[in-house]
């Protein structure tokens, strides 16, 4: 049995799932009444506030498909940007453990989801497959990535997409593979970093996925040194 099929597992995401429908659709209602009452865009600690609450995890064939190309892909070391309560997290270290090989790096700003991140991926009993990371990805991610990065999850803020993949750019390995979640439910903060992932010189062979929000799915053949201006 696949280790994301185990009753270990599964109960674990079931709940997680069950916590974010219950509390998502809410958070989102507020938001919107919000912005619709006050107008004008909001700032990054408008967002980061409201939405201390919201699961807002990767559907769960975003999930499969992350299980699917760990398998696939093999990466010795995955670094995720946003991690929230752990789903994504949980479906990317059952991979791993299915492997037999490879680490997780995670990293999410706001410490009471940590916490709980941390907690569930201990009742997984994936919890020794994984460093989280407690604090902001431009921070986290600069150190302890020796190795070299052969998968990337981008699922934080919307607008940092480019800076974390460009931060990480110079440790990305030959054959990496980078998804970028929700981008089509935020046009407007993807667009930067969509327009980088398939300009034609970009070193990336890059196609979009349709499936829930919206995925970005990147090869990076030559590895991130050559793009990052550091190769021999
Ligand atoms: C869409 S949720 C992630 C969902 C998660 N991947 C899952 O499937 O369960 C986005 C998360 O990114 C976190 N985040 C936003 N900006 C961040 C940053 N600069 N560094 C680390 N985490 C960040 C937010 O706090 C939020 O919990």
């Amino acid at each position: 049995m696949d280790s994301l099929s185990t009753p270990q597992v599964t109960r674990v995401l079931d709940r997680i799932y069950r916590e974010a429908e219950r509390t998502d659709p809410a958070v989102f209602d507020h938001i919107i009444a919000e912005i619709e009452r006050t107008g004008g865009p909001k700032s990054a600690q408008y967002w980061a506030k409201e939405l201390d609450r919201a699961y807002m995890p990767v559907a769960p064939d975003v999930g499969r498909l992350l299980y699917i190309l760990t398998r696939a892909r093999r990466p010795r070391l995955i670094v995720e940007f946003g991690t929230s309560f752990g789903i994504s997290a949980i479906h990317l270290a059952s991979a791993l453990r299915d492997n037999g090989a490879g680490r997780l790096v995670c990293t999410e700003l706001n410490p009471i989801k940590a916490a709980r991140a941390r907690e569930n991926l201990r009742s997984t009993g994936l919890a020794d497959l994984v460093d989280l990371r407690e604090g902001d990805a431009l921070q986290t991610l600069t150190h302890g990535l020796d190795e070299g990065v052969d998968m990337v999850l981008l699922d934080g803020w919307k607008e940092i997409y480019l800076p974390v993949l460009q931060l990480l750019e110079p440790r990305l390995n030959p054959g990496a593979l980078v998804i970028a979640d929700d981008t089509t439910v935020y046009p407007e903060s993807v667009t930067p970093y969509l327009e980088y992932v398939r300009e034609e010189e970009s070193g990336y062979l890059s196609v979009s996925v349709p499936l829930d929000d919206g995925l970005e799915l990147s090869f990076c053949a030559g590895g991130g040194r050559a793009r990052a201006g550091d190769a021999p």
